[in-house]
């Protein structure tokens, strides 16, 4: 019985971790803005998130295109709408929400 539970319990883990990670992309992305023009499902002003997580899913610099992207804003890639840039927000922050647009 205790081992049961504790299988469980390790089972469950992946999950909980997953969840964190997507609350923490998430609170990030609101507090540096992001979802005035992002939405994870629909185009706002900017891609939806699903989008860009499918349009990079193969490329293995997504993070550093996403990061210079972000960092430096521009426009051309989705439209002519231009993205401002981020030159105030923690490389940590970024990164996290980086990691969490790329997992929708
Ligand atoms: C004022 C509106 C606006 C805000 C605020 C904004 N974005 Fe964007 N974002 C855009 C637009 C417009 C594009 C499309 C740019 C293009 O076509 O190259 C874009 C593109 C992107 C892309 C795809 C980039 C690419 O080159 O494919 C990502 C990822 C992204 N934004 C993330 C973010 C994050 C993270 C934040 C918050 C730190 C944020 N955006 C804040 C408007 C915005």
């Amino acid at each position: 019985m205790k081992f049961r539970t504790s299988l469980t319990a390790l089972a469950m883990l992946p999950i909980l971790a997953h969840a964190a990670t997507d609350e923490t992309g998430l609170r990030l992305a609101k507090q540096n803005a992001c979802m005035t023009c992002h939405a994870v499902d629909s185009h706002v002003v900017g891609p939806s998130f699903k989008a860009v997580a499918a349009r990079y899913k193969d490329d293995p610099n997504a993070s550093a295109v996403l990061y210079r992207k972000i960092r430096m804003g521009g426009a051309g890639v989705w439209g002519q709408t231009p993205m401002p840039p981020y030159p105030q927000a923690s490389d940590q922050d970024l990164h996290a929400i980086i990691q969490w647009v790329l997992a929708r």
